[in-house]
């Protein structure tokens, strides 16, 4: 199904805020992929190739920006897509740990949905909150910060009854850090060698 056959307006909209050169259309590609994705959930083999013959790409150069962007979809993904950050200061501090248990706990790998709909799980880069590893994103929102199996227990529970997240929920994330290791610039709560123990934990 093509999406944008009825959206000329969108399109010209999104077209008019670049360059009118061929160049300048390329640059639109995002915000069309997001048009898209934001409809679907993902975007659809068919509506890669709309997009490329709008922009004068080929589905492949749609495919190779959309490889690199871990936020876009080719394949659909449950209501809530859960991304488990698996870079360096993530996997020291559990992340592997938190997807095993995930996979265990749901009965899904990654690019599966499971049978409620509900959940999907993909591991991405780094999230950008390093120092509050394990990290975890939801959707293209809702960020969490050194998530540990209780912290997930809750989230999943909260999903399932058709709640939207509610962070009082979560139990506050204690500070392993010693008066020397602040004094010594450390952060509190953010030390990858104390943060394994909050993945097995109870925080
Ligand atoms: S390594 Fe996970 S947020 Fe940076």
């Amino acid at each position: 199904m093509r999406y944008f056959a009825d959206k000329q307006d969108v399109v010209q909209d999104i077209f008019s805020r670049y360059p009118d050169t061929e160049r300048g259309r390329r640059s639109a590609l995002m915000p069309l992929l997001r048009e898209v994705q934001n409809a679907f959930g993902y975007v659809p083999e068919e509506n890669i190739e709309e997009i490329a013959s709008l922009l004068g790409n080929t589905a492949t150069e749609v495919k190779s920006v959309m490889s690199f962007y871990s936020t876009y979809h080719t394949i659909p993904t449950g209501k809530h897509h859960l991304q488990v950050c698996a870079t360096l200061s993530c996997a020291i501090a559990g992340s592997d740990e938190l997807w095993d248990h995930l996979v265990d706990t749901l009965g899904i790998q990654q690019g599966e949905i499971t049978k409620d709909g509900l959940f999907s799980i993909q591991k991405v880069e780094c999230l950008g909150s390093c120092g509050t590893a394990p990290m975890l994103q939801i959707n293209d929102e809702g960020y969490h910060e050194c998530v540990s199996k209780k912290r997930i227990k809750l989230l999943l529970d909260q999903f399932r009854r058709g709640e939207p997240f509610n962070p009082d929920i979560l139990p506050p994330i204690p500070i392993h850090a010693g008066q020397q290791e602040l004094e010594n610039g450390l952060p509190a709560g953010g030390l990858a060698t104390t943060l394994p123990s909050l993945v097995e934990g109870e925080a």
